[in-house]
């Protein structure tokens, strides 16, 4: 049987040929997609003594990693630049396993002042009191900050590159000096921003770690999350997060995932370049209080940004209120036809959700998010005229009671 050529050199490939190339080995049936096992259980040799239980092997049991898991992950690990790759059942499960496998009782982690809900809530309430590990929050566009909250015992710094929701702007290779500095390691939820936009290894962070269920799946339809970095702080969370406690993504999701993800650098193309046009014109409406968007000048992390991402692009995402009382946020919600009120983010569909101003999350957010709540905005790949224009209808059908 002639073999394929390999076709997934990430050294001499461009991302495009990555997205659809990475991954794929061909199996006996020489099918060019690689075909969804179901299967949770292989074939074992009848004597299987010399076989560890706790292996993370393929063609031993689902849980110890799949065919299409392993699909995925190589793909991962080439867009990201990474050695090895993980893929778990959601972004929450990945988080959990890089915190459950490389931070114990007794440590210290220092955390971004503004990050995703569950990393907030795994890091003020559930890790603290199950395992008595000590968390700092902080600004960590404050290098002085960052680098006084370093303890001896820190073994993890967790940022996002662009945080969710607020859209602050992280320094990888500052953070990556500091922790290193500091003998921890630098942890980055690029979920906001994917390969090839951003690559945080290539900046000295250690692990990446991405909600699949959001850009790189890309189309509303699975859940799954991963970590990429090497392999020898990957191969721990293969066996502790997803061997024993079983975090292990579904064969089904992973090759959903791996379908999506053909199209990732083309549709990040055009989800930038969308929103790029709606900040602009969310921005120089007067009924709009504020727009956080990267790619704004007004945007206090809009240089970083430039440098760090390469110029011309700023992510999917952006936060907003209209100038106006809390119940005005909802009314404008309910006024919009094409864009949805829904959680998720980095779908095909655009996305918004309104948050409250108020709240023990909300504190450290700045004084705008404080002052009006905020509607978190994912532009999809509807076409941007049409967006704008569901926008203006929207903004026209919100009378609004402003503030004082
Ligand atoms: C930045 C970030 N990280 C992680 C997650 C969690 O991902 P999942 O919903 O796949 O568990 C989310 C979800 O919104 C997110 O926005």
């Amino acid at each position: 049987m002639t073999s394929r050529p390999d076709r997934t050199d990430a050294a001499t490939l461009a991302e495009a040929s990555l997205a659809v190339h990475a991954g794929i080995e061909l199996d006996s049936t020489r099918a060019l997609r690689t075909p969804l096992v179901m299967a949770n259980s292989f074939a074992l040799p009848d004597d299987p003594s010399e076989i560890s239980w706790s292996a993370t092997a393929p063609g031993l049991y689902t849980r110890n990693t799949g065919v299409n898991q392993q699909a995925l992950e190589r793909k991962l690990a080439a867009l990201e630049g990474g050695e090895d790759a993980v893929a778990l059942a959601s972004g929450v499960a990945a988080l959990h396993a890089v915190f459950f496998t490389h931070v114990g009782a007794g440590d210290h982690v220092v955390v971004s002042d503004v990050v995703y809900e569950a990393t907030w809530r795994l890091w003020t309430e559930l890790l603290p009191r199950r395992y008595g590990i000590q968390a700092s929050f902080v600004d960590v566009t404050d290098q002085d900050a960052v680098r006084a909250a370093m303890r001896p015992e820190t073994r993890l710094v967790c940022v996002e590159a662009i945080a969710n929701p607020t859209t602050k702007v992280a320094d990888i290779a500052m953070l990556a000096e500091i922790a290193h500095a500091g003998g921890a390691i630098l942890m980055v939820d690029s979920t906001f921003t994917p390969p090839p936009f951003y690559r945080p290894l290539s900046d000295g962070a250690d692990l990446v770690v991405h909600s699949l269920t959001k850009y790189i799946n890309g189309h509303g339809d699975a859940m799954g999350g991963a970590v990429i970095g090497r392999t020898e702080l990957i191969e721990p969370i293969k066996a502790d997060a997803m061997v024993d406690v079983g975090g292990v993504i579904s064969p089904f999701n992973a090759w959903m995932i791996q379908r999506g993800s053909v199209t990732l650098p083309l549709r990040l193309r055009q989800h930038f370049t969308s929103a790029q046009r709606v900040a602009e014109f969310l921005e120089a409406d007067p009924r709009v209080a504020f727009v956080a968007y990267p790619g704004l000048a007004s945007h206090p992390g809009h240089a970083l940004a430039r440098r760090q991402f390469g110029g011309d692009a700023y992510g999917g995402m952006m936060a907003l209120a209209l100038d106006g009382d809390p119940d005005a946020q909802n009314r404008f919600v309910a006024n919009l036809r094409l864009i949805t009120s829904g959680f998720s983010l980095g779908h095909d569909d655009s996305l918004i959700v309104h948050t409250a101003a108020d709240g023990p999350r909300t504190a450290t957010y700045p004084a705008e998010f404080r002052r009006y709540g905020h509607l978190r905005l994912s532009v999809g790949l509807e076409d941007a005229d049409d967006l704008l224009a569901d926008l203006a209808a929207a903004l026209d059908a919100t009378p609004l009671r402003r503030q004082d």
